[in-house]
């Protein structure tokens, strides 16, 4: 052979975190995917302890304890090491023994990979089939429940000619009527979850769309003392997207605001070109495109981690008069556009939900 290997370059280019330690676990190695995953510098880390680094306790430095000791690869395919920000991420660690002339093991290196945007990614798919699935069967469901609910809505409005102006049952027929109504709309809702949409697509501004929806919404939020705040990116493109779609999503979203935020607060709506690495390009069959961001963030209530996993489950409410098909909807809106809809919370401080959407060029 040649060509020799650069072996440096190789390890500067490689994606995956790659940390070596000598046989007394000091840092000998630390490529620039390090640097960038873990969020310490080279020049800060290089001839350090490794424990003085990390928590003794973690994954990381167990495995190249182990693999020092034993000659043994160790890998794990889901652990967390901290990053630099003290926050866990959730890696997989794998690591190998480096075997001096002698057959002893004199370093061992471990290969961190981020499985954070894999675990998001699958979250999102899950998402997915669980609506399609729900989806479908709720368009079963409210068909068979809309021709019942005709011949009642029928009956009811012959009863109440019937009955004359009978004040004593005029309230009955009434309340039949109306609640015959709220099971219509119910049902309407469910039916647009599950039907195909047909998109009108047309390039439109996203600060209008927000106004139209923040007037809608200004009632309610003077009566609940909530502030809203507008940080709009003034240099944003128009976005592709349904007019009546878009509206009905951000409708949702600042409905949910206020709703989390009974004794006021502030409504934050910010937009931007997303910077998020995850969702900053599509491809529309055209080349990719940019994305926009808007963010609805409130200082509500807040979601605890248990129920973060259901929220975009069809019924899933922890309101006494909600229907729990906001999110799902607004799930389902995002992804016919090719956006995507994410939600980030802290119990008691308040809740971020961003959309993604294509820029209209
Ligand atoms: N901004 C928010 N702050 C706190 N909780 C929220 C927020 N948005 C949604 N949720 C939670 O998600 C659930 C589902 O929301 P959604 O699908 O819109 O249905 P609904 O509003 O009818 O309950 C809500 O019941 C609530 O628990
Ligand atoms: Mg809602």
């Amino acid at each position: 052979m040649s060509a020799r290997l650069d072996y440096e370059a190789l390890l500067a280019g490689l994606p995956d975190a790659v940390v070596g330690v000598d046989e007394g676990l000091r840092i000998v190695l630390w490529n620039p995917a390090a640097e960038a995953l873990l969020g310490r510098s080279a020049r800060r880390v290089m001839g350090r302890m490794l424990k003085d680094v990390f928590p003794p306790d973690t994954s990381l430095v167990r495995h190249l304890t182990d693999t020092l000791a034993t000659g043994e690869s160790r890998s794990e395919a889901e652990a967390t090491v901290e990053g630099g920000d003290g926050r866990p991420l959730h890696v997989s660690v794998m690591t190998a023994p480096l075997a001096a002339r002698g057959g002893a093991v004199a370093a061992a290196v471990a290969v961190i990979r981020d499985i954070t945007r894999l675990r998001q990614l699958e979250a999102e798919v899950r998402r997915g089939e669980t609506l399609a699935a729900a989806g479908r069967m709720a368009v079963g469901l409210a068909h068979e429940i809309r021709n019942p609910l005709t011949a009642i809505r029928g009956a009811v409005q012959l009863m109440k000619r019937e009955l004359g102006d009978d004040a004593r049952f005029r309230e009955y027929t009434d309340v039949l009527l109306n609640e015959v109504t709220r099971v219509n709309r119910i049902i309407e809702m469910l039916l647009d979850l599950g039907r195909p949409v047909t998109l009108r697509l047309a390039p439109l501004n996203l600060h209008q769309l927000l106004e139209r929806v923040a007037l809608l919404s200004q009632e309610m939020a003077a009566q609940q003392g909530v502030q809203v705040i507008r940080r709009y990116d003034p240099s944003l493109p128009p976005i592709l997207a349904d007019e009546d779609r878009m509206l009905q999503v951000f409708h949702n979203l600042v409905r949910n605001a206020l709703e989390a935020m009974p004794a006021g607060g502030r409504l934050t709506l910010i937009t931007r070109l997303s910077l998020n690495p995850l969702f900053s390009k599509v491809d529309l069959g055209q080349g990719p495109r940019s994305l926009a961001e808007v963010q609805f963030v409130d200082e509500g209530q807040g979601i605890p981690e248990a129920t973060r996993a259901q929220l975009f489950t069809p019924f899933f409410t922890t309101k006494d008069r909600g229907l729990g098909l906001g999110l799902a909807l607004c799930h389902r809106i995002l992804e016919e556009h090719k956006g995507t809809i994410q939600v980030e919370s802290q119990a008691g401080r308040g809740t971020t939900v961003s959309c993604f959407l294509p820029v209209a060029r």
